[in-house]
């Protein structure tokens, strides 16, 4: 297990390049399955759950190769429509090729998603949106096996809450299904959209991604395309945040800006200066942040609950109060203990909400990475601390975040990654 030595309190200074996005990645892999034949997608980040999502293409007799970001899928051997438990595991979010693999087989054998360090992971909107398209679902033992009656068939389905999993799987479900499917209360994240736009070039029929009501008009094939994924919204806010602790100046080549637009308002409100400029954005960074006054998770466009353990982090170095408010997670604060070693005042109320008093100075201190984005928090804790942080698992921070530490060296962290014997 690898771990990261981090010596604090230097400023960052510099350009870095955003990588493409995980969440946009892994949905658009599995949509390969749709379209049997050769697909190229550009700008795919080399990360950990990306590496899953190959082990399963080609687990599923799909071909597979990632050289250079661009990653070329041949599904037309595409012979398998079970995953194995070892596989669903690596990777929570394995349950998005539920949708593809039951619209290309007219079958699926997947096992189920256990829960997770952020809480229970459920997938009751998946699949009650799938039986209403048509699909057989037997739940038993652990697993969950689909099929076909006749045909897969375009439904209404009004999601209770923007599920952004659920919208996926509706949508790779319903591109190839009979008829149309109106999804009411879907999620409108980027990432959708991305997903949208690559399977509507390879011909499919979707009208209102990014919108809370989207049309997906069942086509009777898709051809294979090429595509290249967003930037990732949220490894550029991490960035920026980066910047924001360290009192830094950073440029961040190749972002979105829109996608921004619910992030950049919080840092200005925290005292820093951004300019954007076409694809290119700098972020100078105060000596010591103002606090922020309240920080509510909210499904897009509202604040995204994976920059919530972040931000949490800006605010312990903050000069005041900030309220931080979890309205998606059920356990999403397991980076407070880690943060409050480091001499973070911090005090949680029920599981959803903490008031965070910021501190001059955070200290170095050995602290243990719960999951992907709590583990960047305690980098940035560590960025921003005196002397030396040690965080160990970070594999957690392998599946999103691709080679971080060798980046944020090179805008001046002293931040070491040790490869331990297992
Ligand atoms: C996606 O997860 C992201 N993952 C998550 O990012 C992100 O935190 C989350 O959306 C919310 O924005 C990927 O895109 C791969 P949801 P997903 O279904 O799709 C409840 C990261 O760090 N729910 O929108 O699994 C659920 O329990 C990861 O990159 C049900 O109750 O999230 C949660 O409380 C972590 N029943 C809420 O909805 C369901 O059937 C949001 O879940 C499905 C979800």
């Amino acid at each position: 297990m690898a771990k990261f030595i981090v010596d604090g309190n230097r400023r960052l200074q510099g350009e870095v390049d955003l990588q493409g996005a995980k969440n946009s990645a892994l949905p658009i892999i599995s949509a390969t399955l749709l379209c049997s034949g050769e697909s190229v997608i550009h700008c795919c980040p080399i990360i950990s759950d990306i590496n899953a999502s190959i082990q399963i293409l080609r687990y599923l007799g799909c071909s597979a190769k990632l050289s250079d970001h661009t990653l070329i899928v041949d599904s037309k051997d595409m012979n398998r429509c079970d995953i194995p438990e070892n596989l669903m595991n690596e990777m929570r979010s394995s349950i998005v090729f539920l949708g593809a693999i039951i619209a290309r087989k007219g079958k699926a054998k997947l096992y189920f998603p256990g829960g997770c360090e952020l809480g229970p992971r459920p997938i009751d909107l998946h699949l009650s949106a799938l039986r209403k398209m048509g699909v057989i679902i037997d739940e038993r033992y652990g697993l969950i096996t689909c099929r076909v009656k006749d045909k897969l068939h375009g439904a209404k389905i009004a999601l209770p809450f923007p599920s952004v999993g659920a919208t996926e799987n509706i949508i790779l479900s319903a591109v190839l299904a009979k008829g149309t499917t109106i999804i009411s209360n879907a999620a409108r994240e980027p990432e959708i959209v991305d997903l949208c736009d690559y399977l509507v070039k390879c011909g499919a029929e979707i009208y209102g991604a990014g919108e809370s009501t989207i049309y997906i008009y069942g086509v009777d094939n898709l051809t294979p395309t090429v595509h290249t994924i967003i930037p990732d919204r949220i490894v550029a806010s991490t960035l920026m945040a980066a910047s924001a602790v360290t009192g830094g100046e950073l440029i961040l080549n190749g972002i979105i800006s829109s996608h921004l637009d619910g992030v950049i308002p919080l840092f200005e409100e925290a005292g820093c200066n951004i300019k954007v400029r076409n694809s290119k954005l700098k972020i100078d960074s105060p000596n010591r942040l103002k606090p922020f006054k309240s920080v509510r998770t909210m499904p897009y466009p509202g604040f995204p609950t994976d920059l919530q353990a972040q931000f949490m982090a800006l605010m312990t170095v903050s000069e005041g109060a900030s309220l931080v408010t979890e309205n998606i997670w059920e356990n999403r604060f397991m980076h407070v203990p880690e943060l409050m070693r480091m001499g973070a005042n911090i005090n949680v109320h029920g599981h959803a909400s903490a008031i965070v008093r910021g501190v001059k100075r955070l200290s170095g201190a050995p602290v243990m990475a719960t999951d992907l984005r709590a583990s960047f928090a305690l980098v940035l804790a560590g960025l921003a601390a005196e002397g030396e942080t040690v965080v160990n698992r970070v594999y957690h921070l392998d599946r999103g975040y691709e080679k971080l530490d060798e980046k944020l060296r090179a805008v001046g962290a002293d931040i070491e990654r040790i490869k331990e014997a297992d």
